[in-house]
C-alpha cells in the first residue's frame, strides 16, 4: 500500500497548521489555535447516530483509516490500544476521560456491522464511525486528513490511500496534539499522560 506520499502530504499540511504556534516543548499543548477538528454527524458501530457533542468533556483519540486497510491502520491501533490498556493500569482515572474513535474514510464497505467487529479487536471502548460519502468527506476534511480511492484495472477489489495520522482533541473539541502513532504503545501513553487532565 502506498501511504507515503499521503504522509507527506499530511505532515505539510500539519506544517501549515501548526505553523509558528509550535513550541517544541512546555506545557502549551502543539495544535492549540490549530483549525482543526469541529461539529460531525456519523453512524456509530451500532448502527446509531453519533455526533461530536456526545463526547462532550472527554478527550478525543481520533484516528481516520479502514477496515481493509492491510497493513498500516491495524498496526496502529494495535498500539493505540495497547497505549489505553497501559494508562488503564498506570492511571486509571485519565484513562476514563480519553475517548478513541476510529473514522472510516471507506463508507462503502465500512458499514457498522463490518467496523463492530473491527475496532472490538482493538480496544472494547473504541468507538467506529462511519456514514454516507459526503458526511465522511465533510468530517475528513475539518480534521485534516485526506484520503482517495485506489481502484486497480481487473480487480474487483480497491485500497484507500489515507493520512496516517492519530489526533488529541480535548474536552471541549479544541485540538491538543499529535499522537505519535508510528512511535508504539508507550510513546502514545506519555503522550496521554502528558496532555490529558
Ligand atoms: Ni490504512
Amino acid at each position: 500500500m502506498n501511504e507515503s506520499r499521503f504522509l507527506a502530504f499530511a505532515a505539510l499540511l500539519l506544517a501549515l497548521l501548526i505553523g509558528a504556534c509550535s513550541s517544541g516543548g512546555g506545557d502549551t499543548p502543539p495544535l492549540e489555535g490549530a483549525k482543526l477538528g469541529g461539529p460531525f454527524t456519523l453512524t456509530d458501530q451500532d448502527g446509531r447516530q453519533a455526533t461530536d457533542r456526545q463526547f462532550e468533556g472527554k478527550y478525543r483519540l481520533v484516528y481516520f483509516g479502514f477496515t481493509y486497510c492491510p497493513d498500516v491502520c491495524p498496526v496502529d491501533l494495535q498500539s493505540i490500544g495497547q497505549a489505553m490498556r497501559q494508562l488503564e493500569k498506570s492511571d486509571a482515572a485519565k484513562a476514563a476521560r480519553v475517548q478513541p474513535i476510529f473514522i472510516s474514510v471507506d463508507p462503502e464497505r465500512d458499514k457498522p456491522a463490518v467496523l463492530k467487529q473491527y475496532v472490538s479487536a482493538f480496544h472494547p471502548r473504541l468507538i467506529g464511525l462511519t456514514g454516507t460519502p459526503d458526511q465522511i468527506a465533510d468530517v475528513a476534511k475539518k480534521y485534516g486528513v485526506f484520503y482517495s480511492k485506489e481502484e486497480k484495472a481487473g480487480a474487483s477489489d480497491y485500497m484507500v490511500n489515507h493520512s496516517r495520522i492519530a489526533l488529541l482533541f480535548g474536552p471541549k473539541g479544541e485540538p491538543i496534539a499529535i499522537l505519535p502513532h508510528d512511535k508504539g504503545a508507550d510513546a502514545i501513553e506519555a503522550e496521554l499522560k502528558r496532555w490529558v487532565k
